[in-house]
């Protein structure tokens, strides 16, 4: 069988890296990539194959940055004759970028069949651009790969047939627990000084917290006082440095706020693993921080990952200076961590793709077991 897998940006590296390692492990199976250049440069991409042991891309469609419009347009145009050309069996999409949701179109305008990695997901929030993808995917796709349990739940309430949902856990996490060793090994917070469960480490790209001066400006202001505490690490989003430049939005100094340049996957990971909280807006944080027990402020109104609130470490907070300071600060005069464990996030995710994939043919959809059940 021939799959052909699109990623674009750096939450996707992620998501492909062990379901590239499992198709390249069966003789029977070809197994294409491209990449669409949503992210182009060394700190969001390159570093990422590298670290990652990801293959070269078969394609790049440097598609660039733009607006959403242009950027998925530009997807649209570039992928259709790669598509035409591969001839796939499956394309495999993954996670909510504007990559994700043209390449989901692009094949299903072509009657290829299409296959969601982390289908299911909803924040209910349609301002989100990521929802909106998510939905449109979601419909769009043939075979939904859920990572837990409220996702798959989604899909059955939007009326997808169950016999094109499988619930086989989070790939995000099949990547985590495989770099783990490598990423302690390498002992990030050293390099950086700081000591063990003493440190913050913070990230932020979300349009509605980076694009908003007065949103911004109270999450800068919340970093900058907890850094009197300890050391608060806080690698900088392309988009979001641009936004505290031209916005002005610049840490006054005093703490130990430090602003870093976007960090490769398993400097980040290190970091993470051995931090004492994570202030962040990103999805795949959330994710990764219950699954190693470090608390997690999450700076949104809405998730669209809630087992992360119900059962893991993370927690929802609004762009405020105040409530961000008083949250982290019980956080760490609790100085209590705990690992919470949630259903398939085993490290084995990809497998039980590939095994679906490739052994219970996808060809024979509608035949297959809702197996939303543990
Ligand atoms: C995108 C995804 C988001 C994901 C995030 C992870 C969509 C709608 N959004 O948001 O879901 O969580 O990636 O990072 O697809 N830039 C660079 N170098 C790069 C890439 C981007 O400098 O390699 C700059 C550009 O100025 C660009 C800005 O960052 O305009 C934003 O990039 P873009 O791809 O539009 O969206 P993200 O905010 O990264």
């Amino acid at each position: 069988m021939k799959f052909l897998s699109v990623v674009g940006t750096r939450p996707n590296f992620m998501k492909l890296a062990p379901i590239a390692r499992e198709l390249a492990a069966r003789p029977d199976v070809e197994h294409v990539i491209v990449h669409t250049g949503q992210h182009y440069d060394m700190a969001m991409s390159d570093t990422f194959f590298a670290d990652l042991d990801l293959p070269e891309p078969d394609h790049h469609l440097a598609v660039g940055s733009g607006s959403h419009a242009a950027q998925t347009a530009a997807v649209l145009a570039r992928l259709e004759p790669v598509l035409a050309a591969e001839r796939p069996d499956i394309v495999l999409v993954y996670g909510d970028v504007n990559s994700t949701v043209a390449a989901a179109l692009v094949a299903a305008k072509m009657n290829i069949r299409v296959a969601h990695i982390e289908a299911g997901l909803r924040s209910r929030d349609r301002t989100m651009p990521e929802e909106l993808n998510r939905l449109v995917t979601d419909q769009l796709s043939d075979l939904l790969f859920a990572p837990s349990l409220d996702a798959a739940d989604n899909l059955r309430a939007e009326g997808i047939p169950l016999g094109r949902i499988r619930f086989v856990g989070n790939v995000m996490i099949d990547t985590l627990a495989h770099m783990l060793p490598r990423a302690r090994a390498a002992y990030a917070p050293a390099r950086y000084g700081v000591g063990e469960r003493d440190y913050i480490v913070a990230t932020l790209h979300r349009p509605a917290n980076v694009d908003d001066p007065a949103n911004l400006a109270q999450i800068v202001r919340a970093l900058e006082e907890l850094s009197h505490d300890r050391p608060v690490l806080f690698p900088v989003h392309p988009r979001t440095r641009q936004r505290m430049s031209e916005l002005d939005v610049a840490p006054r100094g005093g703490g130990d706020l430090r602003l870093l340049e976007p960090l490769g996957y398993i400097e980040m990971l290190g970091l993470v693993a051995a931090s004492s909280l994570v202030i962040t807006d990103s999805g795949g944080l959330q994710e990764e921080t219950t699954y190693l027990g470090i608390p997690c402020l999450t700076v949104r109104p809405n998730t669209e990952r809630p087992v992360t609130c119900s059962r893991g470490t993370n927690r929802l907070v609004p762009a405020d200076h105040e409530v961000i300071v008083n949250c982290a600060r019980r956080i760490h005069a609790r100085n209590r961590w705990s690992k919470p464990s949630i259903e398939l996030w085993d490290g084995r995710a990809a497998e039980r793709i590939a095994r679906e994939l490739c052994e219970d043919s996808a060809i024979a959809l509608g035949s297959a077991v809702f197996q939303a059940t543990v």
